[in-house]
């Protein structure tokens, strides 16, 4: 594991969203200094902690200025970007439009990084790209970072292809370091009232093989990819390390997916989206459960 210290200045984008509120709660928490973009709200301070700026991440010259410290009382000096702001999911929009605002604000923040001389990101792909929903079965399982990107909508397709410019971005620049982070499925306390209800039917968390990740130990990931020092682009699959279900991993994939090769001995309620990478590379270690939650719901 190759590690430094956190970087001192850090953007992140879609700080006003489900992730960015817990990753900028948590960096501020942990002394480093945030400037939060969003298109969407941060006048209201309930919105998100600290320095915010609204910035339509589609527009080169705006992203270039939050950047370089250009836009009035907000302070340059930036040494990383962690970058969020999306369209979350498939569905939500039009495809093209998911495509050409997801392609656009990553392209956008990819490219001021490298203008504004920023060597480190840390961005937000997706466990989407592993072959969610998984209506063709997995290689394996559980499922890991040693197979190409399986994307099956437009939304996963975009972070298939930013996962492949980072590659690039990285060739032209051997000091840049960027880390993709294959999310699952991002939970707050609240989300997890119905949990219990999930064992009923195991096809119905089936589309992400039964993971999950709480935004805090999304927050953790994203700390810990800003420590990262090593030159290149890498990815890691983020989840909890538990599924969503009540009953055994090995009892769901030996009734959903049977001819699916299981590599090891499966723990009792162990993700089938493998995090070793991200534990063995990265140091994170989740620290919340859906179970220590459900009673006090
Ligand atoms: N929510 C999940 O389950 C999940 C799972 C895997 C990956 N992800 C990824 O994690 C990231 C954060 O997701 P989230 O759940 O917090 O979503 P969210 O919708 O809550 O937040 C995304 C934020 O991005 C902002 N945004 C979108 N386009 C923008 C633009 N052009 N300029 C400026 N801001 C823009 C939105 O205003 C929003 O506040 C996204 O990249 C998403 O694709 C999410």
């Amino acid at each position: 594991m190759t590690r430094s210290t956190l970087p001192r200045r850090v953007v992140v984008t879609g700080a006003t969203g489900k992730l960015g509120r817990a990753v900028v709660a948590h960096l501020c928490t942990v002394g480093v200094d945030v400037l939060a973009v969003d298109r969407a709200g941060g006048r209201d301070p309930r919105d998100v902690a600290g320095e915010f700026l609204q910035v339509d991440l589609t527009d080169y010259g705006q992203v270039v200025e939050a950047f370089t410290g250009g836009a009035d009382e907000h302070a340059g000096g930036i040494d990383a970007v962690v970058h969020l702001a999306a369209v979350p999911a498939p569905g939500l929009m039009p495809n093209a439009t998911t495509f050409a605002n997801n392609s656009a604000a990553t392209y956008n923040v990819f490219a001021a990084a490298r203008a504004a001389g920023i060597k480190r990101v840390v961005w937000a792909s997706s466990e989407t790209v592993l072959g969610l929903p998984f209506d063709t079965p997995p290689p394996y399982a559980p499922v890991d970072e040693e197979y190409a990107p399986r994307p099956e909508s437009t939304y996963s397709l975009n972070k298939a292809l930013e996962e492949e410019m980072a590659r690039h971005f990285c060739r032209w620049d051997p000091e840049l370091v960027m880390v993709g982070l294959r999310f699952s499925n991002v939970m707050d306390v609240e989300d997890y009232a119905p949990f219990p209800s999930f064992d009923a039917d195991p096809l119905l968390r089936r589309w992400n093989l039964w993971a999950y990740i709480d935004a805090r130990d999304g927050a953790q990931a994203v700390e810990r990819a800003l420590a990262h020092d090593q030159p290149g682009a890498d990815v890691f699959i983020i989840a909890n390390a538990d599924t969503v279900m009540t009953r055994s991993s090995a009892s769901l994939m030996a009734e959903v997916y049977p001819g699916v090769e299981i590599r090891r001995e499966l723990g009792e309620h162990e993700t089938l989206l493998s995090i070793d990478k991200a534990r063995r590379v990265l140091g994170y270690e989740p620290q919340h459960s859906w179970r220590d939650h459900v009673d006090q719901l």
